[in-house]
C-alpha cells in the first residue's frame, strides 16, 4: 500500500489530546454490528488523560495524569461509559494551583536546575494500569503507592499502603531516599491460590528488588528483599503456575544521584550498558533465588511464562534489542518516528536453572507491544498472544494494527483499518469457553482523519468486529486494562 496514502505520522499525535471533560454514565452510541448477550460486565482502562499541564508539555509519555475509563456491559447492547481523573494528591495539588508543582518520570519543572534542584518529591501519576484484588481496586503507578478507587464511581479513595507494608522499613537512609516502596503496575494473580505476586524496585543504600505476596482476602507482606547491582529500570514480571517469579535485569539503570538532585529526570538519568548482559533473576517457589545471565537486550512487557514438562522454564517476552531513550520518546511525542525505530519483537527464552543456561528464539518477525493472554492461561502452557503490532513488510513505523499471534507456529492474523490507532486489547474468555481463543477482545481505536475515539468488541479468534460505539470525546489509547465480569 503506498505511504502517501496514510495521513502524516503527525495526525496520529491528536490521539494524544488532553482530556477536560469527566463523563457519568454516559451512554454510548451504537454505530455497527450486533453487541453480544453475553458480554455483561466492566471493562477498565488506565492511562494518561493530558499530555501537558498549563501550557508545559511532558518530555515523556509516561509522565501524563492518571485517567481510568469505565465501560459497562449491560448484555442488552447498551455500553455505559464513565471517566475520572486519579485524584493523587499531586494532581490535586497542581490542579489548586494552577500549574506544576511536582517533577514526573520524564519531565523536570520549568526553570533548569534552580528550579528542580533537591526536589525529590515525584508526581506519582496513577497512570499505568488497574488491579482488582483482596476487596480493593487499585489504580497502579511502578514508581509509587497505588491508589485505592471507589469501583462505582471512580472516585479515588487515597493513597494506598496496604496497612503500612509498603512503607520502607530498611534503614534510615533508605527511609530518607525512598520512604514508600514502588508497587509495580503489572502484579500476577496465582491460577490456582489467588494469592497476588508483584515487585517494586526501592532505590537506597543498597539497591533492591522487594518482591510482595497479597493473599486473597487482602493481607500483604514482604516475601523477598534482593539486592540489585543497580537502580535497575524494570517494568513487568512473570509468574509461573509452578510459582516461578522470573525477572529480568537488564543493564538500564537510573542514576540515582542525577535523579533525585535534579540535574535530569528519572528518565534522562537512565543509563544504557550496552557491554553488559541482562541478568535473568529466578525465585524459586522454596524462596531459592537464581542468577543467570544472557545478552543484553531490554524488555518493557512479559507474554506469558510457564514451566515445561522437562522442567525448562519458559519466558515469553516481547524483546527490544535496545532501549528507546527519552530523546527518542520526546521525538516520538513530536511526531517523528523514524523507519528503523526499535521495536519489540515476541521472542521465547528457556530457561535451565539446573545448568544455568538461557537459551533465546524468535517466535515470529511481527513488531508488537502491550500483549495479553487469555488470563485463564496465565503462567500456563498457551498458544496465542494478542496485542497491538506492525507486519515486517509495513510501511509505516506504527503500531497500528492488531494481532494474534500463534506462538505455536509463529503465524499471525491481524485486524487493520487504515489512520488509526488501538489501545492494548483485553481478552474476556466467553462465559463456559474451554478453547483458548473462544473469548472475546475490547479495544479502543483512534481514528486519526476524524478524530474519534472508538470502543470495539471484537472476535478473539477472527479478530473480526462484532460491535463498535463512538465515546463522546477523544481519548488517549492509554496502557493497560481490565475485564470484570458481572
Ligand atoms: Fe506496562
Amino acid at each position: 500500500m503506498p505511504i502517501q496514502h496514510y495521513p502524516t505520522l503527525g495526525a496520529y499525535l491528536a490521539a494524544n489530546r488532553c482530556v477536560s471533560t469527566e463523563y457519568d454514565n454516559e451512554p454510548l452510541e451504537l454505530l455497527e454490528g450486533t453487541p453480544p448477550p453475553d458480554l455483561v460486565g466492566t471493562l477498565l482502562r488506565n492511562g494518561n488523560g493530558r499530555f501537558e499541564h498549563q501550557g508545559v508539555v511532558y518530555e515523556h509519555l509516561f509522565d501524563g495524569d492518571g485517567m481510568v475509563a469505565r465501560f459497562v456491559f449491560d448484555g442488552q447492547g447498551g455500553v455505559r461509559y464513565r471517566n475520572r481523573y486519579v485524584r493523587t494528591r499531586e494532581f490535586v495539588a497542581e490542579e489548586a494551583a494552577g500549574r506544576m508543582l511536582y517533577r514526573s518520570f520524564g519531565t523536570n519543572l520549568p526553570g533548569g536546575l534552580r528550579a528542580n534542584f533537591g526536589k525529590m518529591q515525584f508526581k506519582n501519576t496513577a497512570n499505568t494500569s488497574l488491579v482488582q484484588h483482596g476487596g480493593h481496586l487499585l489504580a497502579l503507578w511502578e514508581g509509587g503507592l497505588p491508589h485505592a478507587l471507589d469501583p462505582a464511581t471512580l472516585a479515588t479513595l487515597g493513597r494506598f499502603d496496604y496497612g503500612g507494608v509498603l512503607r520502607n522499613k530498611f534503614s534510615w537512609l533508605d527511609r530518607r531516599i525512598t520512604p514508600e516502596m514502588p508497587f509495580s503496575a503489572h502484579p500476577k494473580v496465582h491460577p490456582t491460590t489467588g494469592v497476588l505476586h508483584n515487585f517494586g524496585t526501592v532505590a537506597g543504600t543498597t539497591h533492591r528488588l522487594v518482591l510482595y505476596e497479597v493473599s486473597p482476602g487482602g493481607q500483604a507482606r514482604v516475601a523477598h528483599a534482593l539486592p540489585m547491582p543497580a537502580a535497575t529500570f524494570a517494568h513487568d514480571f512473570l509468574l509461573t503456575q509452578s510459582g516461578h517469579q522470573i525477572f529480568f535485569l537488564t543493564p538500564v539503570a537510573f542514576d540515582v544521584l542525577r535523579a533525585f538532585s535534579g540535574l535530569t529526570s528519572p528518565a534522562a538519568s537512565i543509563r544504557v550498558d550496552r557491554t553488559q548482559g541482562t541478568q535473568v533473576v529466578v525465585v524459586a517457589p522454596d524462596g531459592t533465588v537464581h542468577r543467570l545471565t544472557t545478552d543484553f537486550c531490554f524488555v518493557f512487557h512479559f507474554v506469558n511464562g510457564y514451566q515445561d514438562a522437562d522442567g525448562t522454564l519458559v519466558a515469553d517476552a516481547l524483546l527490544l534489542d535496545d532501549y528507546p531513550d527519552s530523546l527518542s520518546i520526546r521525538a516520538y511525542l513530536k511526531g517523528n518516528l523514524p523507519n528503523d525505530a526499535i521495536q519489540a519483537r515476541f521472542t521465547r527464552f528457556r530457561l535451565d536453572l539446573a545448568a544455568g543456561t538461557v537459551a533465546r528464539q524468535p517466535l515470529s518477525d511481527y513488531e508488537g507491544e502491550l500483549p495479553e493472554i487469555n488470563p485463564t492461561r496465565t503462567g500456563q502452557p498457551y498458544r496465542y498472544a494478542w496485542s497491538i503490532g506492525r507486519p515486517p513488510s509495513h510501511p509505516l513505523p506504527l503500531l497500528d494494527h492488531l494481532v494474534k499471534l500463534d506462538v505455536h507456529t509463529g503465524e499471525a492474523r491481524t485486524s487493520y483499518q487504515p489512520a488509526t490507532l488501538c489501545s492494548e486489547p483485553v481478552i474476556i474468555p466467553r462465559p463456559g469457553a474451554t478453547a483458548e481463543d473462544d473469548a472475546y477482545l475490547a479495544y479502543l481505536r483512534f481514528d486519526a482523519a476524524t478524530h474519534t475515539t472508538d470502543l470495539l468488541v471484537a472476535d478473539a479468534a477472527s479478530l473480526t468486529t462484532l460491535a463498535r460505539w463512538r465515546l463522546p470525546h477523544n481519548i488517549p489509547l492509554g496502557f493497560h486494562g481490565l475485564w470484570i465480569n458481572d
